[in-house]
């Protein structure tokens, strides 16, 4: 089995997604002592945002030159990397912490590389296709805040619910949300939400194996 890990929390050591994924692909090891490993530490190297230059290579105009500059050459060849490993992987352990109510703007400018059309979906007569199925995704979730089935969880998660819909759209059916939240509520109430998550890694790689 060939899972990527993707980071893309700030807090580093301090940081309970960081933890989780590491977790997550622990208890996989356990299972599978074969696992393919590919590791991605998106704020280590962070993909940049979007500009003209990406987006004439990413999204063609007709007409339009490819820029030879040396800066665009080398983030061209890191989008090919990353949409490759994401093609290559059969489950995606994606470290998620809520940042303003959404994602890091790391894993955005990953989700910007990835969604390619032609490569992960497609537009058709009958609107748009996957083009990424038959992967698994585990969403590491970890938030300051309580949002999962309260009244707010609808206006504010713009984090797990996007990640979702992204995967969904790539055709991913098989996503499963490993979450922490809560861990700014104290020091009592992140150690009780971490070891909650922890406590649920070993099912969640049973199911993930099995299926
Ligand atoms: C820049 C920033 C923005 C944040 N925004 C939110 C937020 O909108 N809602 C929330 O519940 N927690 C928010 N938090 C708290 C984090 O979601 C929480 O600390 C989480 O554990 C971060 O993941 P990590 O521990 O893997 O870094 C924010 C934290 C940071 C650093």
């Amino acid at each position: 089995m060939k899972v990527l890990q993707i980071d893309s929390s700030s807090t580093g050591a301090a940081s309970v997604s960081r933890e989780l994924t590491a977790a997550v692909v622990n208890a996989l090891r356990q299972v599978d002592p074969a696992l393919e490993v590919r590791y991605r530490d998106l704020v280590a190297q962070p993909p940049a945002h979007l500009d003209g230059a990406l987006l004439q290579s990413l999204r063609p105009q007709p007409g339009a030159e490819l820029s030879g500059d040396a800066e665009f050459v080398k983030q061209a060849a890191y989008t090919d990397e990353l949409l490759n490993e994401f093609l290559a992987a059969d489950v995606i352990v994606v470290g998620a912490p809520m940042y303003n109510f959404s994602v890091p703007s790391q894993l955005k400018a990953w989700i910007d590389r990835v969604a390619q059309a032609g490569k992960t979906f497609r537009y058709t007569a009958n609107g748009p296709e996957g083009l990424a199925g038959g992967k698994k995704v585990v969403i590491v979730s970890s938030r300051g805040g309580k949002y999962a089935g309260t009244s707010i969880e609808t206006l504010l998660d713009h984090q797990e619910s996007y990640l979702r819909a992204l995967f969904g759209f790539f055709g991913i059916t098989d996503i499963s949300v490993l979450r922490a939240e809560g861990v700014a509520l104290g020091a009592e109430a992140r150690a009780e939400a971490v070891a909650e998550a922890l406590a649920q890694t070993g099912l969640l790689v049973e199911e993930l194996a099995a299926a």
